[in-house]
């Protein structure tokens, strides 16, 4: 056992909801299984359904046959709930007195907030209210911490007011906010390969670098969450959070020492330099579709109007980047899963070599998030044979191969950074108003202006108006 993780109690809210099934109780279970929790910690599912400690374990039947899930259902246990009535909580607080009892300590409690969003702030209130936010009874709030999932608000005005609220009842350092895209092995890559090699920094700036591209790309639709989505969109589910975080690791300076201010500082600084889009050239910059079959999905609404995919064009006011549009792009329903940034570097091999045929893209270098993680590099090489002819050819690092193992799961790390109580990895207030900002931004323009919804069919590259947002400048999708 890891004797670094304290004996915890984590209560999920939302238990029964598709996050739990899909992330968060694989997860718990898999560091069970490894061994990483500690011998005491209970995880109390809360939600409306009005079941049984049983039932809520049947709800993860798919374990049932595993040798360990027995020991692990110990552990699980279930509290039903109205989020907007004090019942639930007050039956709460005495099974987590009696847990402090039992253990003869205040044992560190953990709110993780995995509703649908419109219930987050009923549940800060009514945890305020019962003074279960306070802990173990002394007043302080020392024994408790907060993780809330995204969309944390819908704009930048409902994310500081949530925000605010979750300020007057825990202190920053209690405050998880989730975006597991950070705990993604090759994001948090990024750091190590940026600046523990001494050979990228020096060519990481406009002065080699043509431009950034940035895929994320899902074969899969809205996968049964349509109500959620459609109230929601692409920009605001993938866009605000994941993808800014993305462009914040290829555009961050270096940290001024690996800790979690500086780091987050650093991440920060990215995303404060985002340049806004003016409200007047989204229409332009910004390109919104939505697939073909979206509107047939359940529980989307059949006029829907809400994107399914976004592709933009926008700059870094930062002195590396300045001169280097970033392309990014997001989708549902495209022809796979590709999660990929691509460094594209500015072309040289004309000045030598023009009549000779120098293929139109020369050096890539592409940090695949997933599938496969890893980075390859693009080069120009002579091709074998007694006359000089040009070819790219491919040097690639593939997780799988050099390390046996694509890495940790996203959310097995958050999870433990959670209970090692390191935010290192999660966001903070102001890199949250920051991208929010951004997004804002954008969702305004659309407002205001109104721009086209392109309609793509299932399964495509997206619509062709994304190739000529990049077209027009000269460069091409990879
Ligand atoms: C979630 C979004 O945050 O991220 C989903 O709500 C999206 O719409 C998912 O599918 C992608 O995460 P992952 O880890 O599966 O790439």
């Amino acid at each position: 056992m890891d004797s670094m993780i304290s004996p915890f109690v984590l209560i999920i809210f939302g238990a029964t909801g598709d996050l739990t099934n899909v992330k968060l109780m694989p997860s718990l279970f898999n560091l069970f299984k490894q061994g990483i929790l500690p011998q005491e910690f209970f995880i109390f599912g809360f939600s409306r359904r009005e079941i049984g400690e049983s039932e809520f374990h049947d709800l993860f039947a798919t374990y049932k046959d595993d040798p360990l899930w027995l020991d692990f259902t110990k552990h699980l246990h279930y509290q039903s709930g109205k989020f907007e009535e004090e019942k639930g909580y007050l039956e709460l607080i005495g099974e987590l007195t009696k847990i402090d009892e039992q253990m003869g300590a205040c044992v560190t409690r953990l709110f993780y907030l995995a509703t649908p969003p419109d219930n987050y702030e009923m549940i800060l209130d009514m945890l305020n209210k019962t003074k279960l936010a306070d802990g173990c009874g002394q007043g302080s709030n020392k024994w408790t911490k907060i993780v809330i999932e995204k969309p944390f608000g819908h704009d930048l005005d409902t994310a500081i007011h949530l925000d605010q609220k979750l300020g007057e009842i825990f202190e920053e350092r209690q405050i998880f906010r989730v975006d597991h895209y950070l705990g993604k092995e090759n994001v948090q890559n990024m750091i190590a390969f940026r600046f523990a090699n001494s050979i990228f920094d020096p060519v990481w700036n406009s002065q080699y670098v043509d431009h950034v591209q940035i895929t994320f790309s899902e074969a899969e639709g809205v996968k049964g969450r349509g109500k959620f989505f459609d109230g929601v969109g692409i920009l605001r589910d993938v866009g605000q959070n994941h993808l800014m975080q993305l462009v914040a690791a290829v555009a961050m300076d270096q940290p001024r020492s690996f800790t979690k201010e500086d780091v987050r500082d650093a991440r920060v600084a990215a995303i404060q330099s985002i340049e806004c889009i003016q409200q007047e050239m989204v229409a332009k910059d910004v390109i919104r579709g939505q697939y073909a079959s979206y509107r047939d999905e359940k529980n989307v609404d059949p006029s829907s109007q809400t994107e399914t995919y976004v592709a933009m064009k926008f700059m870094i006011n930062n002195k590396r980047f300045a001169n280097t549009p970033f392309y990014i792009r997001m989708g549902k329903k495209m022809p796979k899963e590709v999660m990929e940034i691509s460094i594209v570097f500015r072309q040289t091999c004309h000045l030598l070599f023009k009549e000779y045929g120098c293929p139109e893209i020369g050096n890539v270098l592409t940090i695949r998030i997933q599938p496969d993680e890893g980075i390859s590099m693009r080069f120009i090489a002579k091709k074998p044979g007694n006359k000089l002819a040009l070819e790219p050819v491919e040097m690639k690092f593939s997780y799988k191969e050099s390390f046996g193992s694509k890495g940790t799961d996203a959310y097995e790390r958050i999870l433990l950074d959670i209970l090692h109580g390191d935010q290192m990895l999660f966001n903070r207030t102001d890199e949250l108003r920051s991208s929010w900002k951004f997004i804002t931004n954008i969702l305004n323009g659309w407002q205001v202006f109104d721009p086209p919804l392109y309609i793509y069919e299932d399964g495509s590259n997206g619509p062709k108006e994304a190739y000529e947002l990049i077209e027009k400048d000269g460069k091409h999708w990879l």
